[in-house]
C-alpha cells in the first residue's frame, strides 16, 4: 500500500466531507520502535518510542495541521494564523504552502529553535518574532483570528484535535489491535494529550480496543502549570517547545489524566537532557529536548517503583533532533577532537598501525 496520509487513511474516523480537499505530505505512519536497552533497564514489560519526528516537518502537528489547513481551505480561508515554540509554525507554513493558502506566525523572539524557525521561513510564512512569550503569542492570535478574516490553527481549533488522535489509531495498529498499557507523553499547550485520549476513547467506544492506556503526561519543572495547578508567569524550559505557562487544553489535559487514571508530572532541564543524550546514545534516536520529557518521566517513575513489570509502555517522541541543533551541539559538541589534513596524523590519532 502506498500511504495517502492521514486524511485518507483515516477518513472515516474523522470529520471530513466531499469537499474536504485531499491535502496531505503523506503525514502520519510513523515508527512505533522497539526499544533495545532502555527497556531492559527499566522494569517495564516493553517500551515502545512512537518516532513522531518522522513526520513530513519533522513533528507530530503535521496530523493536525493537515486537517486545520484542508478545514480552513474548504471553508474558503485564505489565511491562517498560529502562536507558537516552533513546531506548529514550521508546519503550518508547509500546509498552508502546500494548500495554496498564506501563512502568520508569532512566535517568542529568540527562544525558538533553529530547525523550526528555518523551516517557517523557508515555507514562506509571514515570521513576528513577538517579545514575549508564548501565552502572550496566543492571546494576540486568539484576538486577531476572532476579529479578522484569519483562520486560527492552534490547537484550540477543533480540527487539529482530530487530526492528531490519529497517532493514537496507529500505536492500536501497530500493537496489533492493542492499547498500550501507558502512553507517556509530553505536555506544553496540551493539545496532544487531549488528543491521544479522544482517539482511544473513540475506539474504545468502537470496541477495537479492549482496554485503555493510563496517560502518563510531563512538562518541564519550572514550565509545569498543570503540576502546580496554576498558570506560570515566566515559564522556563531547555525545551522550548513546552515552554508554556498556560496550557489552551488545560481541561482536556485534566480529564485525559483523571478519566485515564493516568498523571501529570515534572521533570527537570537535567533530567530531560539526560534522556535525550540516552535515546541518541544507547537507542539510535535522535530527538529534539521537549520529546525526552516523556523517556525522563519514564524513567523517573520507573525509579520510584510506579511499575510492576509487566507493563507495555509507549513514549511519544513528538519532534526530530535535528529541530534543534543548537542545544545538542551546545550539549555535546565539546567531543569533537580537531585534526590536521595528514594521513599519517590521522592513523596516529585512531591509534591504528602505522602502514607504509
Ligand atoms: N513536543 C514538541 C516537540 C512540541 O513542539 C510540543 C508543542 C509539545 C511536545 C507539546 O504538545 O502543546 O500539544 O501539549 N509545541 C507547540 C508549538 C506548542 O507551537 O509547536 P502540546
Amino acid at each position: 500500500m502506498i500511504w495517502p496520509g492521514v486524511i485518507s487513511y483515516f477518513s472515516q474516523y474523522l470529520p471530513v466531507t466531499d469537499k474536504t480537499p485531499a491535502l496531505t505530505l503523506q503525514e502520519g505512519n510513523t515508527p512505533l520502535i522497539r526499544s533495545y536497552h532502555l527497556e531492559k533497564k527499566l522494569n517495564l514489560g516493553a517500551l515502545f518510542f512512537k518516532f513522531e519526528g518522522m513526520n513530513p516537518t519533522g513533528s507530530f502537528k503535521d496530523r493536525g495541521m493537515v486537517m486545520a489547513v484542508a478545514k480552513a481551505k474548504e471553508e474558503g480561508r485564505s489565511v491562517v494564523m498560529c502562536a507558537s515554540t516552533g513546531n506548529t509554525s514550521a508546519s503550518a507554513a508547509a500546509y498552508a504552502k502546500r494548500a495554496g493558502i498564506s501563512c502568520i506566525v508569532l512566535v517568542p523572539e529568540g527562544k525558538i529553535a533553529l530547525g523550526k524557525l528555518s523551516q517557517a521561513l523557508m515555507h514562506g510564512a509571514r515570521v513576528l518574532a513577538l517579545e514575549g512569550n508564548f501565552d502572550q503569542a496566543l492571546a494576540i492570535v486568539r484576538f486577531i483570528t476572532a476579529n479578522y478574516p484569519v483562520a486560527l490553527v492552534n490547537s484550540i481549533n477543533p480540527y487539529r484535535i482530530e487530526g492528531q488522535k490519529t497517532a493514537s489509531f496507529e500505536v492500536v495498529e501497530w500493537l496489533e489491535g492493542e492499547a498500550p498499557d501507558c502512553l507517556a507523553l509530553p505536555v506544553g499547550n496540551a493539545g496532544n494529550i487531549t488528543a491521544y485520549w479522544k482517539g482511544f476513547k473513540q475506539w474504545y467506544q468502537l470496541g477495537k480496543i479492549k482496554s485503555l492506556p493510563r496517560m502518563l503526561g510531563f512538562q518541564a519543572a519550572l514550565s509545569a502549570p498543570l503540576v502546580l495547578g496554576r498558570p506560570v508567569e515566566n515559564p522556563q524550559t531547555v525545551a522550548t517547545a513546552i515552554r508554556i505557562g498556560n496550557p489552551a487544553s488545560w481541561q482536556g489535559a485534566v480529564e485525559a489524566k483523571n478519566e485515564s487514571e493516568g498523571l501529570i508530572e515534572s521533570v527537570t532541564d537535567e533530567e530531560i537532557l539526560a534522556a535525550q543524550r540516552l535515546l541518541s546514545e544507547e537507542e539510535g534516536i535522535f530527538v529534539e529536548p521537549a520529546s525526552a520529557a516523556s523517556v525522563a518521566g519514564v524513567i523517573k517513575k520507573s525509579q520510584a517503583g510506579y511499575f510492576l513489570g509487566k507493563e507495555k509502555v509507549v513514549c511519544v517522541l513528538t519532534g526530530h533532533g535535528l529541530k534543534d541543533p543548537d542545544i545538542a551541539i551546545k550539549e555535546i559538541g565539546g567531543k569533537i577532537e580537531r585534526v590536521s589534513a595528514s594521513r599519517k596524523e590521522i592513523v596516529k590519532h585512531l591509534g591504528l598501525e602505522e602502514k607504509v
